[in-house]
């Protein structure tokens, strides 16, 4: 049995379908609410709060592989909780920025829960992506009511990767035990700036999709009221303030895990317009 959590997320709605797609065996995807949640009807939904890890007790009963998006509950705690419910192994999502940039707050947060997965004796396979495509979705709301997209760094293009892809990488870990004690550094087919995708998402539209850029310090003022000081910082960071080699660079990862070649930009888009009328 596969446990996916963050079952209805970005790469979590994805690996559900590929798990079913392939026939990769039993799977139930994790929810705080299965009314909410909308799964195929071939899902099994299980429910549960990994910010009340004793919860999660029904969710993990003969799980043998767990795919786990951190950070909304006490990771450790959770990962010695699936050890003793008789899990093996955990594809653990990560992040680019361990390698790119340790120094930042939420790259030492993911590479504790590296650290703290490596340390707890289950097999284990770590997916770092870079910036998702799905990050499009915070100018939704400006294009839907026909206001200028506020963006800093236009020109700042990195591989943004389609979440369908790490969920591709994510369904072979799960089922193929070679990528078992593997760093998979995942990114999309090539750069795209923020400029390039607001005009991905205009020919999608079929209309102008007007945008303003902004400094460094404006950005700062508008996400750091609700992201806080510390993650807006980092955020402008590693979207243009301090790129570097690291964060930069197309892998060709995602093609030789899956055998697919990694989907583009205009590909998410495509799939995701509506949110954006
Ligand atoms: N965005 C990026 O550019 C980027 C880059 C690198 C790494 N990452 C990493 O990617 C991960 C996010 O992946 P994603 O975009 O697929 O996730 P997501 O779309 O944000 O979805 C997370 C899901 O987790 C569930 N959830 C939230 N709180 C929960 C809780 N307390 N207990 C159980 N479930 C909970 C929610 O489902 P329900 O409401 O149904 O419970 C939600 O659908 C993060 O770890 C992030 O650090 C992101």
């Amino acid at each position: 049995m596969i446990l996916v959590t963050g079952a209805t997320g970005n790469i979590g709605r994805a690996l559900l379908n590929e798990l079913q797609n392939r026939g990769a065996g039993p799977f139930r995807g994790l929810t705080r609410d299965i009314a909410r949640a909308g799964f195929p009807a071939a899902v099994e939904a299980v429910e549960g709060d990994m910010g009340r890890p004793g919860s999660l007790t029904p969710a993990l009963e003969g799980v043998r592989s767990l795919f786990l998006v951190p950070g909304m509950g006490p990771d450790a705690e959770i990962l010695d909780l699936a050890r003793r419910a008789g899990v093996e192994h955990v594809v653990l999502v990560s992040s680019m920025t361990v390698q790119s940039h340790p120094h930042l707050g939420p790259a030492a947060a993911n590479l504790a829960v590296e650290r703290a997965l490596k340390d707890n004796g289950m097999a284990w396979t770590v997916l770092r992506p870079t910036q998702f495509a799905s990050n499009a979705l915070w100018w939704a709301e400006a294009i839907r009511e026909r206001r200028p997209v506020r963006v800093p760094y236009a020109d700042v293009g990195l591989p943004a990767i389609h979440p369908a892809d790490i969920a591709s990488v994510a369904r072979a870990a799960l089922t193929e035990p070679v990528h078992r004690g593997q760093t998979h550094a995942l990114t999309g087919p090539r750069r795209i700036t923020p400029r390039q995708q607001l005009e991905a998402v205009a020919r999608e539209l079929g209309r102008e999709v007007p945008f303003v850029e902004i400094s460094r310090e404006e950005a700062h003022r508008d996400m750091a009221a609700f992201l806080g000081d510390e993650v807006a910082a980092a955020i402008l960071d590693i979207t243009g303030g301090d790129v570097n080699e690291e964060l930069l660079t197309v892998r060709d990862t995602v093609a030789q895990v899956s055998g697919a070649p990694a989907r583009t930009f205009g590909q998410w888009v495509r799939e995701n317009a509506d949110a954006f009328r």
